[in-house]
């Protein structure tokens, strides 16, 4: 097992690799949809590679993946054909706005809301081979507590999770955090507010959900981000562009490039931060050699 330069379960490290070329994992989720992950996951991606890193963006929203239509690309073919064992990842890869590169899902698959144990084995082994050389993996998961959201939010070295004000937001995201917690052993999430009508909006839903999570599920919230409710970002959506090329001095534009910021800044973990990891790290280092 190979700890000492490798936490994320998603991507085998080579034999004799430093890790150095492996990607940073990490997941955005939600517990309900709506709340914005895919404009989180395409705004982000692209301050990303504006800072010069280079981002891969898997959409592993399986069954309603939408990014390749928010940001105007038509793929050909999905991951549901890498899944299926006819393509790999290199014949699916889109090339989206700022050089980001997108795996695209596909839509409207309601069965691959569950993956099996193999076909989580096909994804591990072709990203292994896919991601290497990319600085950032940035996996849109979809929403709710389903078994592919679990699997990637648990096998990335870091789980986002989105929230809005909405109350049922907040007790969707508080029953996936507690999933993540019980089933899957997780202990720290970092959370984006987005759509809070003010800072102070953004921080009492914040609040919220760490005072529940930390008193019932022992587990430690961080809010990394708080993305503005902002008219611009539904006009650029019917676009099909991202706001923050449309309109890069929209408020929501700033604030995502001063997450990509802070993403920036957060280490690459050394240890799994979720034993499930360590289990999975067995079969990825197989498949991917
Ligand atoms: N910061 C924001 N301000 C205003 N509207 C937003 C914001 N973020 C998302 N939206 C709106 O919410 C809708 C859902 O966002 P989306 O990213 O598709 O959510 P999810 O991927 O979580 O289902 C978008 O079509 C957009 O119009
Ligand atoms: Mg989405």
């Amino acid at each position: 097992m190979q700890l000492k330069s490798r936490s994320s379960a998603l991507i085998s490290d080579p034999i004799g690799s430093d890790g150095e070329s492996l990607p940073h994992v990490i997941a955005v989720s939600s517990g309900k949809g709506g709340v914005g992950k895919t404009n989180v996951v395409a705004n982000v991606g692209m301050a990303l590679t504006k800072l010069g890193k280079r981002v891969l963006i898997l959409d592993a929203d399986l069954s309603l993946g939408n990014l390749d239509v928010l940001l105007g690309l038509v793929p050909r073919h999905t991951i549901e054909d890498v899944l299926a064992g006819t393509h790999t990842f290199d014949e699916i890869v889109l090339k989206g706005p700022a050089d980001i590169h997108v795996l695209p899902a596909s839509s409207g698959v309601p069965h691959l809301t569950t993956l099996t144990e193999s076909q989580q084995l096909i994804i591990q082994a072709q990203l292994a081979q896919f991601a290497s050389g990319m600085d950032v993996l940035l996996i849109d998961t979809g929403a709710g507590i389903s078994t592919s959201v679990t699997f990637f939010a648990s096998s990335a070295d870091e789980t986002l999770i989105v929230v809005s004000p909405e109350p049922t937001s907040l007790t969707d995201a508080y029953a996936l955090i507690k999933v993540l917690a019980r089933q899957y052993r997780e202990r720290r999430f970092k959370i984006v507010v987005n759509q809070a009508k003010s800072p102070r909006e953004a921080a009492e839903v914040f609040g919220k959900l760490d005072v529940a999570a930390d008193r019932f599920l022992h587990v430690v919230l961080e809010l990394v981000g708080a993305i503005p409710y902002d008219d611009y970002v539904p006009m650029a959506v019917m676009q099909q562009k991202a706001v923050l090329e449309l309109f890069p001095d929209a408020p929501a534009s700033e604030a995502f490039r001063k997450l990509a910021r802070q993403i920036t800044q957060w280490p690459k973990p050394v240890l799994p931060k979720s034993s499930m990891q360590l289990v999975w790290q067995r079969p990825a280092t197989h498949a991917g050699n």
